[in-house]
């Protein structure tokens, strides 16, 4: 399996997937690694473990379907069979979508439906939910949406900061994501009618 991630920042998940193939758990290749931040870590650990990286500035495109044409490009060239969003903080068009349909993954750290978009764990904190989790899913064209394939939970504690519930929950994060990617590498995900059917499950 040929995979391409697309990452913003820390790269953690990145990193998570990286250790997966490592250990043999996980049979793909990631392919390159771009992202939309000149600084993003996830660089940095590309570039330790030899993978293609490349940063793409938004800033020097048009508008949006040229900067991810030029990613479409690069995942192109690279002949990624899925993309994989690890921390990567846009929201993907109808035509990128459309493009990878059920071959673009995100992860989420909330139980999806339940807060989506920016500072879910704070969201999840706020509202005095008991139990927070995270959601890997095929991304569609909206925030946080698509049909679910793994989903984790961890308790919230009553002394809970969004640090410590983050970091909770970031754990689960790290195991579900590359599992996750581990099922459609062995074509055992099949999407119907908008939900992920997990195959000899
Ligand atoms: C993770 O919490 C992920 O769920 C969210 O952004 C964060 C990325 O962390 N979408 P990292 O860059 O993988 O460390």
């Amino acid at each position: 399996l040929k995979v391409g991630v697309l990452a913003s920042g820390r790269g953690s998940n990145l990193q998570s997937i990286i250790d997966s193939i490592k250990a043999g758990v996980l049979k793909a290749e990631i392919k390159i690694v771009i992202t939309d931040k000149a600084a993003a870590k996830a660089l940095d650990r590309a570039e330790k473990y030899n993978i293609a990286n490349s940063y793409i500035n938004p800033k020097i495109y048009e508008n949006k379907s040229d900067f991810e044409q030029a990613m479409i490009d690069l995942l192109e060239e690279h002949k990624v069979d899925l993309v994989v969003m690890a921390g990567f903080m846009r929201i993907l068009s109808p035509y990128f979508v459309k493009h990878y349909r059920n071959r673009v993954m995100n992860i989420h750290p909330s139980l999806l439906p339940s807060f989506t978009g920016l500072h879910a764990q704070k969201q999840a904190l706020d509202y005095g939910v008991k139990v927070a989790g995270c959601t890997v899913h095929f991304a569609d064209e909206g925030m946080d949406t698509g049909p679910i394939i793994l989903q984790a939970t961890v308790p919230v504690m009553d002394d809970d900061t969004e640090e410590t519930l983050s970091q909770r929950i970031l754990e689960e994060e790290h195991r579900i994501y590359p599992k996750a990617i581990k099922l459609f590498s062995e074509g055992r995900l099949e999407v119907k009618d908008g939900k992920v059917l997990i195959i000899n499950n």
